[in-house]
């Protein structure tokens, strides 16, 4: 590949690694008291029934207690009759031969798999899902990171053969690093050798490509199968980033290498911590090359949310990323020695054997001597290693991560009365329980850590592209590694094989995880043909995930997660998809000023723009719509070119219908509103115009257009926003 233009002026520790900091954690319920469903049967029809009260009478008489908190967990009083509770043996025998009570059983969590986000996405284990494996043993990911771990049982090659013939790398892992069939190849550009000290590459490889492996936990947490998306398909790693950071410079050779090596797929989980223009863009630059060699790049958005124009993945030619939730949740639960449980967050492997010990509120600066051998509850103190936990109030959107000591993150409500009880109580005292998966019906939400548009370098271009899970997701991990943080390594002793992290550098590598799966049906598409057919299959979401102020509310919608969540079934018959080439891109960069200097840094040759190609930037042929208007306008219309290219059944008829998200008032008009198509690969274009008035300054307005045959609903969202504040 040509040489690239030298580019940023910044080398060293330009990039940083898109995952959050973390902590750890513990055990099972209460020792003595487990929680039981009392069920009991239909609602009586009496008016003067009232459930919760009969609910609370019952515990009352079979615990002898007046104060029943902490002991009720859920009363069922709108389909049917009985509740929860926080039960000892005998309680339960007795509970089980009231009037009334119908069975008595034990309360379970949901048994979730690991790599639960695979299973959440329809991406089911085993023979469920349609795969084409001879391609997918052909299908290579290059991932450019931190570097991997080797050994790891998600990089075995056991089953794999040898490498696909098109395969030109090495394993230039340094001293004492082999790869194999599955790790086909492995460069470093750090001079520590390719081996992961950090964990975070192996993860991310893992959950692009790794083998499926069963019994993968962080100490029990989470157990289940972890694997990647393509399971059957061949990582090579490019190791860019050492402890001092990530260079755009190893970067940047990475890229360089990864293309001439024959890569497929390039998952990158970096990113700048400002936005940068393209040309001085090391990962725009070397995604631009990739393109045009047919590799698709996928990329993380930032962890820069809820903030809007966070978003620092920019570029049209690169598939960006942000992050959700999965219905799989970690928590850590708080029991006060009055039985009130509080549901906290963390990933806490540490069991306390739900023994109580001391609460210290300390409000300012944290004692040594004071907290030792006792629970510290501090609203202002990240932890500390003297005391046996910490309670303190959760500052990360929700999301648990792993702490060196044992943990518990909790609302300000709960914290609230936490500090009440303590207050109130002469010896207060409690617990912190071992992480537990619960079900999280809600999800998908948009983390509210992961980055927002609008795009800061072109406007009409929406940003972030999609959403995928990224938070709490278990995947494999460098065993030499600290998995709370590195600056534990020394206080937290625990390694592990397998983690828990979250970032927009975990949901990165489940869509480069797609995207390969699309190309193993697909091995002739371009990587706008599969950016495209994952955007115009993703799921609608419904609502708007973390809003932290009604200032940012307005990023908390398309903004926030493109256009839509990921569907890696869905996205291997799109039906039509957009296409885009070299050319394309060169127009639109044209049309947004550059010249033939800065589009030489770009492109790495010397391309004139002239008035004959340069195009609107609103115009280039991308997968979703989005036009910034000026402040003033009370009435407004924007029109959008589009050509479609045919990828479903030869002869195939598609209608045009807009459909507008909650409280827009645009309207669309579609020309020609019926696309007829006779043959594969044939293209047609249309026009799109949305005409509307009095926009809501602090409100952009969505309508989704949606080509519809009878099987394929093509859908674009279409976002207008102004210049209202930013
Ligand atoms: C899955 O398919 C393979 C190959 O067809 C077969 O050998 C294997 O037994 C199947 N596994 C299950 C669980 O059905
Ligand atoms: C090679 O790496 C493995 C894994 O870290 C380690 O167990 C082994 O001791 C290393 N061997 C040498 C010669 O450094
Ligand atoms: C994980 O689950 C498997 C199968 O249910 C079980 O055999 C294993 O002991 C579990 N591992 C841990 C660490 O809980
Ligand atoms: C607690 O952690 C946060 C985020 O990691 C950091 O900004 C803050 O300075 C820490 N506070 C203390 C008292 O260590
Ligand atoms: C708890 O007590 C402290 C100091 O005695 C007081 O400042 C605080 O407001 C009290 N908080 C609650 C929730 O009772
Ligand atoms: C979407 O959200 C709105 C507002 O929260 C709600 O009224 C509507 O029922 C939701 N639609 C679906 C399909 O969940
Ligand atoms: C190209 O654009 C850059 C940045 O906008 C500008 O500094 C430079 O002078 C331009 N070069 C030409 C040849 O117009
Ligand atoms: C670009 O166009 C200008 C004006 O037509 C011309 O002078 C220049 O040589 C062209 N540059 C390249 C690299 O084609
Ligand atoms: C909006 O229009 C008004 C009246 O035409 C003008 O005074 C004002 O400067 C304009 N504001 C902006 C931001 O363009
Ligand atoms: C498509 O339709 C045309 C005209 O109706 C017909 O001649 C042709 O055979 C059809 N092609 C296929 C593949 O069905």
């Amino acid at each position: 590949m040509a040489k690239l233009g030298a580019t940023s002026s910044c080398l060293l520790s330009c990039l940083v690694l898109l995952f959050l900091g973390s902590v750890s954690a513990i055990t099972d319920d209460l020792q003595d008291k487990q929680v039981y469903i009392v069920y009991m049967g239909s609602l009586p029809s009496r008016a003067d029934y009232t459930p919760m009260s009969h609910h609370i009478n019952i515990l009352q008489e079979i615990t002898g207690e007046s104060s029943i908190e902490g002991r009720l967990v859920r009363s069922y009083k709108r389909s049917f009759n009985g509740f929860a509770a926080r039960l000892t043996e005998s309680e339960r025998e007795r509970v089980a031969e009231m009037e009334g009570v119908i069975s008595v059983f034990p309360s379970e969590n949901y048994k979730l798999q690991t790599t639960a986000s695979w299973d959440f996405m329809g991406l089911k284990e085993g023979n469920n899902t349609k795969r084409n494996l001879a391609v997918e043993g052909d299908t290579i990911v290059g991932v450019i990171d931190t570097g991997i771990w080797p050994e790891s049982e998600s990089f075995s090659d056991e089953g794999f053969g040898s490498p696909p013939k098109k395969w030109k790398g090495v394993c230039a892992g340094g001293a004492n690093f082999t790869c194999n069939n599955k790790l086909i190849g492995a460069r470093d550009y750090t001079s520590q050798g390719t081996r992961d000290n950090v964990g975070h590459g192996t993860h991310t490889a893992s959950t692009a490509a790794g083998n499926a492996v069963s019994g993968a936990s962080f100490f029990g947490i989470g157990n289940g199968t972890a694997r990647g998306g393509v399971p059957g398909s061949r990582i090579a790693a490019y190791k860019v980033c050492a402890e001092k950071g990530c260079s755009s410079a190893s970067v940047l050779s990475a890229f360089d290498d990864a293309i001439a090596d024959g890569v497929d797929i390039i998952s990158i989980s970096l990113g700048t911590a400002f936005p940068r223009s393209y040309e001085q863009d090391t990962i725009a630059i070397g995604a631009f090359h990739a393109m045009v060699k047919g590799i698709l790049t996928v990329h993380s958005a930032g962890n820069g949310g809820p903030t809007p124009k966070s978003v620092m993945s920019l570029a049209p030619w690169i598939l960006t990323v942000a992050a959700s939730n999965t219905n799989r949740e970690f928590v850590t639960k708080v029991v006060l020695e009055n039985g009130k449980t509080l549901v906290g967050k963390s990933v806490n492997s540490f069991d306390l054997k739900g023994k109580n010990y001391p609460l210290v509120n300390t409000v300012s600066t944290y004692e040594g001597p004071l907290v030792k051998g006792k629970i510290l509850v501090s609203g202002y103190i990240n932890g500390s290693e003297e005391a046996v936990a910490t309670i303190n109030i959760e500052r990360k959107g929700g999301v648990s991560l792993v702490k060196p000591t044992p943990f518990s993150s909790l609302s300000i409500d709960d914290f609230d009365s936490l500090v009440s009880y303590i207050n109130s109580t002469k010896f207060p005292q409690g617990t912190v329980l071992k992480t537990e998966a619960v079900f999280d019906q809600t999800a998908p939400k948009i983390a509210r850590f992961s980055s927002r548009g609008p795009n800061f370098i072109a406007a009409d271009l929406l940003k972030p592209d999609v959403t995928a899970p990224g938070v709490e997701i278990l995947a494999a991990f460098s065993p030499v590694a600290c998995p709370s943080s590195p600056k534990y390594t020394k206080s937290d002793t625990r390694r592990v094989k397998y983690n828990v992290l979250s970032g927009t550098s975990m949901s990165c590598p489940h869509v480069a995880g797609v995207a390969a799966y699309v190309k193993t049906f697909h091995p002739d598409w371009s990587p706008s043909m599969i950016q495209s057919a994952i955007m115009t299959t993703a799921w609608p979401i419904n609502g708007t995930g973390y809003v932290a102020s009604t200032e940012t509310a307005y990023v908390s919608n398309e903004f926030a997660y493109g256009s839509g969540h990921v569907d890696p079934i869905a996205a291997l018959n799109p039906g039509l998809v957009y296409e885009l080439g070299k050319a394309d891109h060169i127009a639109f960069l044209c049309g947004m000023n550059y010249n033939v200097t800065t589009l030489k840094l770009i492109a790495g040759e010397a391309v004139n723009c002239s008035k004959e190609s340069e195009i609107l930037p609103r115009n280039l042929n991308y997968p979703s719509m989005s036009a910034k208007l000026s402040n003033n306008m009370s009435s407004f219309s924007v029109t959008f070119d589009r050509t479609v290219t045919n990828v479903g059944p030869p002869n195939s008829t598609y209608k045009s219908k807009a459909v507008a998200g909650i409280g827009s008032k645009l309207s669309v008009e579609v020309t020609p509103s019926v696309l007829s198509f006779e043959n594969v690969n044939e293209k047609k274009s249309f026009k799109v115009t949305v005409t509307g008035s009095e926009l809501d300054p602090k409100l952009s307005s969505t309508v989704n257009l949606i080509w519809s045959d009878a099987t394929h609903n093509v859908r674009s969202p279409i976002v207008i926003y102004n210049n209202f504040k930013y």
